[in-house]
């Protein structure tokens, strides 16, 4: 099958699938979603304007079209150079050994450790030099789109926002709120409420000026998570997003750990429960992303559902600093709009194709965790769903977590209609997987192998996917799942413009 993309505008204009005899890879991608079944077939070019032809797959060299990876809907760009140092912490005593540290050297030196000045001057050349490396790394990993947490620091959050725009990647940027001397250290904290939301302002007339149609980058109002603000800074910050029309997208943490669900009961009594304390603030929006989510009560889940926050679920996070399994399942059919995250630096891997895998690893053993037996498990079986297995529902197919990459990272920020598909109308944000190659039969293995030459694959075959040439296109989107990785990313566009290429 094939495509045409408008040059003029990066949208897709309409399909030919009759160009090839690919029938399987027109079936795979109508079946799972990634291409609207509707979609209209047209052919080549319309009144002006120039149409660039893209062929969906080429079963010769063993590349396809996959829609961009949008989004990664968590991801901490400060964090980079910690990425696979946590040893076994959990998440509170992470956040003083390893995560504060890191991020208060995005301040201007003069700001450092306690600042004097209300605000750093300039991005030190470090913190431009780190996230330059986050924004081309994730791109060829193919995220086309992510939802970046910078420091409290301006002059480097709007680096970033400016990194973004220049690279051609998608972002929504969030300078990060924290000004409660409860939890924050006092070498790396906002001096007051209104310094947060005055700062997060200026942020956002920063990012404004930089893209006035947000066309690539947005900002995100971020208050870290409730146990590092305090409550005017909270109302501020809700009040702040509230301001704008349509109101700006939101980002936070919600139930990551149980020790962290715990603090917050004590220092928000006055709360029902987590999701509350944001609600409190008019901070649960259709626009808010809650990253993790991991311990949500459903009466949590039910109001997150009825105020339409979405939720990022980061599962190496969760597995790596031992937060628990967030019931990804349960969410999707309480109608909840999930999208996935890679939580760089709790995460250890920039990878949202990491991420999907993750996700169907862990919710292969949700199952097997007591606290689901007790909870999800048994209850269905008490009510009398006996006949809905509940036990074995909770595993999430590849294809799901896939869409959950793409289209659902897209319904995160509002963009479902834009974004994570090839429809017809959309916009061209995708990368071009290259698997290896096909075993050369035409050379003896046997005197290859003892010249020490391998014999596996094609001279030029790139990466860690082994094909051996039967395989039907949905079987080398699983094996690109459970074995691919960035040498598989040949390039990526984003709004129909190059943004990545494999060199
Ligand atoms: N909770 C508050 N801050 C953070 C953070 O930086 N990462 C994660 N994973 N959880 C948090
Ligand atoms: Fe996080």
């Amino acid at each position: 099958g094939a495509l045409w993309v408008s040059s003029a505008d990066g949208r897709i204009k309409g399909f030919d699938w009759q160009a090839r005899d690919d029938a399987s890879f027109k079936e795979l991608m109508t079946r799972h979603g990634w291409v609207d079944v509707d979609a209209s077939e047209t052919n080549g070019y319309d009144g002006n304007e120039i149409k660039v032809k893209i062929v969906l797959a080429s079963e010769e060299r063993n590349e396809f079209f996959f829609p961009g990876f949008i989004e990664d809907t968590h991801i901490h760009a400060p964090q980079f150079p910690n990425v696979g140092l946590f040893g076994s912490s959990t998440l509170l005593d992470w956040l003083e050994t390893y995560t504060f540290p890191v991020e208060s050297g995005f301040g201007a030196q003069a700001d450092q450790p306690n600042g004097t000045d209300k605000l750093p001057k300039d991005a030190p050349p470090s913190a431009l030099r780190i996230y330059d490396q986050v924004v081309a790394r994730t791109l060829s990993h193919g995220t086309t789109c992510a939802s970046y947490f910078a420091t409290v620091h301006v002059p480097a959050t709007n680096a970033l926002a400016a990194l973004c725009h220049s690279r051609g990647q998608r972002a929504f940027i969030g300078r990060v709120c924290m000004d409660s001397p409860d939890f924050c250290p006092s070498y790396y904290k906002d001096l007051s409420a209104d310094d947060s939301v005055s700062a997060t302002r200026s942020t956002i007339e920063y990012i404004h000026t930089l893209d006035p149609k947000g066309t690539l980058v947005k900002p995100i109002v971020t208050p870290r998570f409730a146990p590092t603000c305090t409550r005017p800074a909270l109302e501020g910050l809700g009040k702040l997003a509230a301001e704008f029309s349509p109101p700006l997208h939101i980002q936070t943490h919600i139930s990551e750990n149980m020790n962290e669900v715990a603090l917050v009961k004590e220092l928000f009594p006055e709360s029902e429960s987590y999701a509350d304390v944001y609600d409190r603030y008019n901070l649960l929006t259709k626009r808010t992303i809650l990253a993790h989510a991991v311990h949500l009560t459903p009466e949590e889940r039910s109001l997150v559902r009825q105020r339409d926050a979405k939720i990022s679920h980061c599962p190496a996070s969760n597995s790596a600093l031992g937060s628990g399994i967030a019931p990804v399942r349960a969410f999707l059919d309480e109608g909840i709009t999930v999208g996935l995250g890679t939580d760089v630096s709790g995460g250890y891997s920039p990878s949202i194709l990491e991420a999907a895998r993750q996700a169907c690893l862990v919710s292969r053993l949700l199952g097997h965790t007591t606290s689901f037996c007790k909870t999800e498990g048994k209850h269905a079986h008490e009510n009398g769903h006996a006949d809905k297995p509940t036990i074995g529902r909770e595993k999430l197919s590849i294809e799901e977590s896939l869409y959950l990459a793409t289209r659902g990272g897209a319904a995160v920020v509002d963009m479902a209609d834009d974004l994570g598909g090839f429809d017809e109308g959309m916009i061209w944000d995708a990368q071009l997987i290259e698997l290896g190659g096909v075993p050369d039969l035409s050379k003896n293995p046997l005197e290859t192998a003892s010249n020490g030459a391998s014999s596996l694959v094609k001279a030029g075959s790139v990466g860690n996917v082994d094909l051996f040439g039967t395989e039907t296109w949905e079987e080398k989107i699983h094996k690109w799942v459970w074995s691919g990785d960035d040498r598989n990313v040949k390039a990526v566009w984003v709004a129909g413009r190059l943004a990545h290429s494999r060199s």
